[in-house]
């Protein structure tokens, strides 16, 4: 495939709230905007991998822009959110007049189980108890609607304590709490990140991105972009995800102990799954990784110099750009040190 080469412009600002990636507040998320002024770059009609898709922010934006995208991601609610996004319901009429319904019988319910305490003491009680009603109907929730429901419980959580938190301080409780309307808040987010996206193909999976050739066929991908767990091994079970597992009940430990999250294992993880994009891309495919240094024991550890050791593609490019007014900017301000963002190019 001809094609030039891709420019990566440093970033200002990565925030745009009106968009549908402001639907739930994911631990790591790509910024959408650096995304979409990648994927701008590539041809249309092509078939892209996002072997990490988290939040499916890249799968969103390349199905927007006219690519056939695929996602894998191991965190269930990662998969239930980037699912969401891509399957949004047109009628949005209809859409709210079905969660208006389910919330009236979330209200009238006359037994509604106890939220489990580690969660509970996030939240005001009634707006506890006003979840637990609305979590009775998951199972009747598209995908989109649980992704509205797990953003909402983030948002009433933030709420419930006075809208202090901040990207370090998720968890941290204030004494007494703010009573937030759960309902409200919950059709509000099914309004405001209601963006159905187009008919190009695309898919995001559960599974296992060192095991990509179970899920695809060799030979398959045009390109890959992603961002992978990220080299200081964020827990992408925390922050706002442990309260949704919490009331979920779902077995928060087990699901991090399956994710790439261990630095030890972390290079040997790494090469397996470059290994797997190996195979399942097509020769002259482009694989996009955005990484970062990593600093451990005061020393700061190349991005893409550790990822170029392991990989069996061929480079072509390697960008590096200081970060972005994100929460590694925060962190670098925290703990003074000065990390870099890189971006490297590869080809099979
Ligand atoms: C940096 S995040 C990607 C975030 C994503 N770009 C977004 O915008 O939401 C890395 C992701 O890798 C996932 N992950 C970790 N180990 C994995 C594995 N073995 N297979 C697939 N996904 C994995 C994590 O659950 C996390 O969602």
């Amino acid at each position: 495939m001809i094609m030039q080469t891709i420019e990566f412009k440093e970033l200002k600002s990565v925030n745009n709230p009106n968009s549908i990636h402001g639907i739930y507040p994911y631990r790591g998320k790509i910024s959408a905007i650096d995304a979409e002024m990648i994927i701008k770059q590539l041809p249309k009609e092509t078939k892209l991998l996002d072997p990490f898709c988290g939040t499916g922010t890249i799968v969103y934006e390349a199905k927007k822009l006219g690519l056939n995208s695929y996602g894998v991601d191991l965190n269930p609610i990662a998969h239930i959110i980037a699912n969401g996004k891509i399957n949004i319901p047109e009628n949005i009429n209809q859409l709210a007049k079905d969660v208006i319904d389910l919330v009236d019988k979330a209200k009238k319910l006359e037994n509604v189980n106890e939220m489990n305490e580690d969660a509970k003491r996030h939240f005001h009680l009634q707006t506890a108890n006003e979840i637990m009603r609305v979590y009775t109907f998951f199972n009747e929730m598209n995908d989109y609607v649980k992704s509205c429901f797990f953003g909402a419980i983030s948002l009433t959580a933030r709420g419930c304590n006075g809208y202090l938190w901040t990207s370090t301080s998720v968890g941290k409780d204030k004494p007494e709490k703010d009573y937030i309307n759960f309902y409200e808040k919950f059709l509000q987010k099914v309004r405001k990140h209601h963006y159905p996206v187009n008919h190009y193909e695309s898919e995001v999976y559960l599974g296992d991105a060192r095991n990509l050739s179970k899920i695809f066929k060799p030979d398959t991908f045009d390109f890959v972009f992603t961002s992978p767990p990220y080299f200081d091994c964020l827990d992408y079970t925390s922050y706002y995800t442990k309260i949704v597992y919490n009331i979920m009940d779902y077995n928060r430990l087990e699901i991090k102990s399956n994710l790439i999250q261990n630095f030890k294992n972390y290079e040997n993880d790494m090469q397996k799954v470059l290994n797997e994009l190996y195979i399942v891309c097509k020769t002259g495919a482009k694989i996009i990784f955005v990484v970062g240094d990593k600093k451990i024991h005061n020393k700061l550890i190349n991005g893409a110099e550790f990822f170029n050791k392991i990989s069996p593609f061929k480079t072509v490019d390697i960008v590096e750009r200081t970060y972005a007014n994100t929460s590694s900017k925060v962190f670098d301000d925290i703990n003074k040190t000065e990390r870099k963002e890189q971006i490297i190019v590869w080809e099979k």
